[in-house]
């Protein structure tokens, strides 16, 4: 009724708008974009129960039913919609065994490694098409030997190791999931001399106390954390290209000698289990800071509990499918009065969204909370339309597939379209999983902070509506309070680390412990991720309205005073790394004052521009002027990236953001400089501070080469 009422108000206020106004403003539908009256829980709610009913891994057929779920959405709101298939490697289970022989005289056990329904699931029909637990490009293969409990299995842990005497060496490592991508802890297992590698989700990491879902949030004791182990991204088979159809590809023996697939077998377990096989291991006490959950203390070994490990995998070609609407702009085509339909292309500019919609089971969080919500957007948007909205540039919302396998969808689609997207697209917003609890979180390339700030000064806090997003958000105190995107993990990092698009990443709540787990359905949502789906509306209303300002603002709403200031920031935070190394960061501080400069002079010329035009503006503008500004802006981001690509790791351009080597997760600024230090660390020699030197000449051109775009001057 309310709700009835508040359109016929809108509508109201929209005809008297229209009578005053041949078209309102654009700020006029970014407000109306945020209404209650324009938004919908309840058909966000509607499309995540729809995208959830079943598993719907890539490649399989309940994940090709999704997308014509999601294409027959979009076309239900009048997009134009499409989808484009490309062929890639994936992989499925066969058959997995664990056997665990704990020191004699007791019995071996053998994991029977199934995730339980409990009564009432009404998952439990369709429990039965969820995928045996395993890692996704897992090696096959077997191994059998003594268990060393590694903890979260990164380097570090390791060198603890190292320093206590014990050796991996020919044993099978138990680790914890939580801390580094799990493809990053089966190949520090193998570089340590592993011969295979199980991996559980302890409850101390995965808040599991007395109770658990379906009672609590927390991962129920027979609940695995399923995944991929390729520390790539693409299909393996075509780095650099796309999987389209009779494509060329690596052998497996190429793909194996890539070292982004591991060379050992690996499991994941429950937690459980994981106590189970912990009860076996003897040996040292571990430190406090290696404990666990339970009430078992936990030893480091080797043994004396034996683990005989077994897993093969089927590799395939599957067809996955990326799904897109376009909302075309107008793009101001009466100030070209000369541009036909062929040339309006060129004129093109787009503002892309995009969420993933595979998913390891259910997916209720991860990734359909996000797809429902794009959902929604879309829903919005033809509202908008059916007012007489239309963007000034294109939008173009992407819903991607096979992103668990590896962010195959995105990264094909990159890989098959980069010129043109690098020529047009002016930013690329992503969401995962949009909602897995409260709490609002961020990450962004820096000229996009000022907007996503100002965005969520907009939309009202879901969980305590007398405050806006950005009230809580800086009220939780964090700091910083944008992160970065320097990690791999979800679908921007073809678009910001390949390309160089200015990108961002959203999402309320962060961890949550039924994570790829068979418990990752709706009801776990309804019940502890977002009661009243009041969250996915505000990251809906954040990541839309955030596109209508990229799509509908005159001048691209970027800030690249804010990225020099940043960039200032991260240098400063290397010059603790590099006292006494000889290594110099003179050449990068001379770079960022020169982006500082330009990032000024152009943020004053805007300005200028908007003063002398002021009232005339709302009829006549100077496009070319305007069109020439915004390409300087949208182009600089794009100067980071160096066709030679990071050190050994060419594919990625970006030399400000991008993984760290032993961490995929990690989201550091210079990962070339990074990776050079780490080396030097080691060796010590002059030669290797050398390159530490070389590296921060790199990334300083780079910064001066992105003064020179926004400058629009050549030299
Ligand atoms: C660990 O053991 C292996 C095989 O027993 C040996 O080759 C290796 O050198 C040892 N590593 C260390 C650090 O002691
Ligand atoms: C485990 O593997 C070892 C070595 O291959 C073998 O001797 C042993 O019988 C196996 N144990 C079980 C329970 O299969
Ligand atoms: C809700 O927000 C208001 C205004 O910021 C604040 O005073 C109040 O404490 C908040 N309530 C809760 C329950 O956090
Ligand atoms: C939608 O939100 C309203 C108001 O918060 C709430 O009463 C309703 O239960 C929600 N609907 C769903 C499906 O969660
Ligand atoms: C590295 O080498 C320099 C000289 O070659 C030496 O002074 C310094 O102590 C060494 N640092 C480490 C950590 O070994």
């Amino acid at each position: 009724m309310l709700k009835s009422i508040f359109i016929i108000l809108i509508s109201i206020t929209s005809s008297l708008i229209f009578f005053f106004f041949p078209s309102p403003p654009k700020s006029f539908y970014h407000s109306l974009f945020l209404s209650p009256s324009v938004t919908s829980n309840v058909s966000i709610a509607n499309h995540l129960y729809t995208l959830t009913r079943r598993p719907h891994v890539a490649g399989t057929p309940q994940n090709s039913e999704t997308a014509d779920y999601v294409l027959n959405t979009f076309s239900s709101y009048s997009l134009k919609s499409h989808i484009v298939t490309y062929h890639v490697s994936l992989t499925y289970p066969l058959s997995r065994s664990l056997i665990l022989t704990p020191q004699q005289p007791s019995p071996p056990t053998k994991f029977d490694l199934i995730q339980k329904t409990y009564e009432g699931d009404p998952y439990a029909e369709v429990a039965s098409e969820v995928m045996p637990t395993f890692h996704g490009f897992a090696k096959s293969g077997t191994a059998s030997g003594p268990i060393v409990y590694v903890n979260y299995g990164r380097v570090e842990d390791y060198e603890r190791l190292q320093n206590i005497g014990v050796n991996v060496s020919g044993s099978i490592v138990l680790a914890k999931y939580g801390q580094i991508y799990r493809g990053d802890i089966v190949r520090n297992a193998y570089e340590a001399g592993a011969i295979g590698a199980v991996l559980y989700t302890d409850r101390k990491d995965y808040g599991s106390g007395e109770k658990w879902f379906p009672e609590a949030r927390g991962m129920p004791p027979t609940g695995v954390q399923v995944g991929s182990v390729y520390t790539g991204l693409g299909d393996p088979t075509t780095p650099g290209w796309a999987s389209v159809e009779e494509c060329e590809r690596k052998s497996v023996e190429e793909v194996e000698g890539s070292g982004d697939v591991p060379l050992i077998p690996s499991l994941p377990v429950s937690w459980a289990d994981g106590e189970n096989i912990l009860g076996a291991v003897g040996g040292q006490v571990a430190d406090d800071d290696w404990q666990g959950g339970g009430d078992l203390i936990y030893h480091i070994g080797p043994g004396p509990g034996f683990l005989n490990l077994s897993y093969k995998g089927e590799n395939v070609i599957a067809q996955i499918h990326n799904v897109f609407a376009v909302i075309e702009g107008e793009e101001e085509p009466e100030s070209f009065p000369d541009a036909g339909t062929e040339s309006t292309a060129i004129l093109c500019r787009f503002v892309l969204l995009g969420n993933h919609r595979d998913a390891w089971t259910f997916g209720a969080v991860d990734p359909n909370s996000g797809t429902a919500a794009l959902l929604e957007i879309a829903e919005r948007l033809w509202k908008l339309q059916k007012i007489g909205w239309k963007p000034r540039r294109t939008i173009i919302l992407c819903n991607w597939d096979a992103e668990e396998y590896g962010l195959i969808g995105s990264t094909e689609w990159v890989e098959e379209n980069r010129e043109m997207l690098a020529s047009r697209v002016v930013a690329y917003l992503n969401v995962d999983s949009a909602v897995s609890g409260p709490g609002f979180h961020a990450a962004a390339t820096p000229q996009l902070d000022e907007l996503l700030k100002q965005s969520a000064q907009k939309v009202q806090d879901p969980d305590n509506s007398s405050q806006t997003i950005y009230e809580s958000w800086a009220g939780s105190a964090k700091s910083p309070m944008i992160e970065r995107l320097g990690g791999g993990g979800s679908d921007y990092a073809a678009f910001l680390q390949h390309v160089g698009i200015p990108a961002v990443d959203l999402f309320y709540g962060g961890g949550y412990p039924v994570y790829h787990s068979m418990y990752d359905d709706y009801v776990w949502m309804e019940k502890f991720g977002d009661p009243m789906f009041q969250r996915h509306v505000a990251v809906g209303s954040l990541w839309g309205l955030m596109a209508l300002r990229l799509a509908d603002d005159k001048f691209l709403p970027f800030d690249y005073l804010a990225y020099a200031k940043e960039l200032q920031k991260s240098t400063k935070d290397l010059e603790g790394d590099l006292t006494d190394t000889g290594v110099s960061l003179v050449p990068m501080f001379k770079a960022i004052g020169k982006l500082r400069d330009a990032g000024s002079n152009i943020n004053g010329l805007i300005k200028g521009i908007e003063e002398k035009q002021g009232w005339k503006s709302m009829w006549k503008t100077d496009s070319l002027q305007v069109r020439e500004v915004n390409d300087r802006l949208m182009m600089a981001e794009r100067a980071f990236t160096d066709r030679d690509g990071l050190f050994e790791r060419q594919w990625y351009k970006h030399l400000i953001y991008g993984p760290s080597k032993h961490n995929d997760y990690g989201s550091k600024s210079f990962p070339g400089i990074n990776d050079a230090i780490e080396n030097a660390r080691k060796l010590n020699s002059s030669k290797s501070w050398h390159s530490v030197q070389h590296e921060v000449y790199r990334v300083s051109r780079a910064v001066a080469h992105a003064a020179l775009v926004l400058n629009g001057k050549m030299t």
